[in-house]
This record gives C-alpha cells, structure tokens and sequence, in this order.
C-alpha cells in the first residue's frame, strides 16, 4: 500500500534565537520551498528526487549558507560540500570542496550511481563540467560583508529528508563551511556523520562539523532506529550526549513511519515539513 509522504527541510541551527521580520524571511523561504517540492513527492516523485529539488531550492536561496550565499573561505574563496543518502539501496555519494557551481547537490545526485561516488575539490569540478552542470558565482554581497568585517552571518547548512510512497527514504545536505577557515577544511556534511539514511531513518545536520563529526550524529541516530530504539529517543540520546560536550549542533531526523522531529543543541534550527498532517514551520 501506497504510504502518505512526506518531507521535511532545514534551513541551519543558530546561536541566536531568530524574531519577528528576520524570522518571518526564513519560514517564508521554507514554506515555499516546501509547497513547491511537497505536492512532486505526492504525486510519486522517489525521495532521492525530492530531497535533491528541495536542497537546490535552499541552495539557490541566497538566505543560506550553501551554494548562493555560501560563507567564503581564508583565502576569500568559496568551496562548497554536498552529500545525498538513498536510504533504501543505502548508497551514499557527494562531493567536497567544491567551487563555482550552481548545486553541489546535483552533482551529489549524479555521483549517487556511480563507483567513484564521493568527489573532492578540482575532480569534482572536472566531472561537473563533463556532465554540463550550471555554474554560477555563489558570492554575495552579505557575504562579502561578513567576510571583511569577519562577522559569522545568522546562517547555517541547509538540509532535506523525504518518505516516499513506497516508503523509502532519503537524505540531502549542503554547505559553504563554516566560514574563515583554513581553505580546504572538510566539514561534516558530505560525511555519514552530517547526511545519513537506512531503510528505517534518514538524518541530516547543521552545526560545528567538527563537532557533528565527532558525535558521529546522522549514522549513529539511524544505526540506533534500525536496531529498534524510537526516534525520538534517539535524537534526544544523541543530542544530550552533545550538549554534555558543549557541541554546537542540530538535525532533523525522520524515520518509515513518517513520523520526524527536529532538535538542536543551539538556540534555534530553522524548519518546516509537510505531511499528511498538513504543513508547519518553526514558530517564535
Ligand atoms: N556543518 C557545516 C560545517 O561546519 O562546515
């Protein structure tokens, strides 16, 4: 029997609690994307494809820290990471650190049924090319401005996680990085740790990668759903770990049954899903 899908999406944890207009401009940009990729998944679209539309909305959206509006590197550059997970085949592909192009997560997604599937910086730019992908300058001039006055930005890595009618699942993330750091730091996002999926849960994180890799966060919180602890045990058991440790990090975590949660060590992680429920959003 056909399962009622569903999708969630994220738009990146914070240090600071979002209000009022700024926060308006973020579940604005969440729910459209949402209304836009929702109604595909409802009328069969597989997971993979609606996780890898969803995260091409947030990277286009200038709002967040991946493709457009990525945060620039040391050396002024911008190198970005993008991973994708198809819970049901558990395969896994991606790409890090790399520069110029529209949507690293299209390049995940051409990698997904390839050997070699996780590319890193001048190879996944060439394989790009060869596969006549769009690039584009991801600068912008927020970024530019953050970058010079060496401000951190409110924005983080995007995310998406869809269920599927014949109820698979699926996992996307994107990143710009963490911003200044050394060029050609590898964040957590095109890792196990930072995008994940099985046949029973899907996970994708936000945060310090340093930290999300070091709580081997989305591998860990869907290895512990496929052994039968509940989701929300699991993320809670995960995060509470992390918060022992001071880690800065968030995810959004949904498992087969469509149920899904999102939760963070931070102040906020922006969101918003859609389900037979209907759709919602991080509120004030
Ligand atoms: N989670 C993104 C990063 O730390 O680069």
């Amino acid at each position: 029997m056909a399962k009622a899908p569903v999708l969630i999406i994220h738009g990146g944890a914070g240090s600071r609690k979002l209000r009022g207009e700024s926060l308006m401009h973020f579940q604005q940009s969440l729910l459209a994307i949402v209304e836009k990729v929702y109604p595909r998944l409802r009328s069969g679209a597989s997971a993979v494809e609606a996780v890898t539309l969803a995260a091409a909305c947030l990277e286009d959206d200038p709002l967040y820290n991946a493709g457009r509006g990525s945060k620039i590197q040391s050396d002024g550059k911008i190198r970005m990471s993008a991973a994708l997970m198809d819970g049901s085949r558990r395969r896994f592909a991606g790409c890090v650190n790399v520069e110029g192009l529209r949507n690293p997560i299209r390049l995940a997604r051409a990698l997904l049924n390839k050997r070699d599937r996780v590319l890193s910086g001048p190879g996944a730019k060439r394989f790009a090319q060869d596969l006549g992908l769009t690039f584009r300058s991801p600068f912008t001039a927020e970024r530019r401005r953050e970058f010079l006055e060496q401000r951190p930005g409110k924005t983080g890595t995007i995310g998406a996680l869809a269920l599927d009618r014949q109820g698979h699942l699926a996992a996307a993330t994107s990143t710009g990085g963490r911003g200044q750091e050394f060029p050609f730091r590898v964040s957590d996002s095109a890792t196990v740790a930072g995008c994940f999926a099985n046949k029973n849960c899907a996970v994708s994180a936000t945060g310090v990668g340093e930290e999300i890799v070091e709580s081997a966060a989305a591998a860990t919180i869907c290895a512990w759903v496929e052994a039968g602890i509940g989701l929300n045990e699991s993320v809670e058991r995960l995060l509470s770990g992390a918060r022992r440790r001071k880690a800065q990090f968030g995810l959004i975590a949904l498992n087969e049954r469509g149920e899904y949660t999102a939760a963070t060590t931070t102040k906020n992680i922006l969101w918003a899903a859609a389900g037979p429920h209907g759709i919602v959003c991080l509120r004030e």
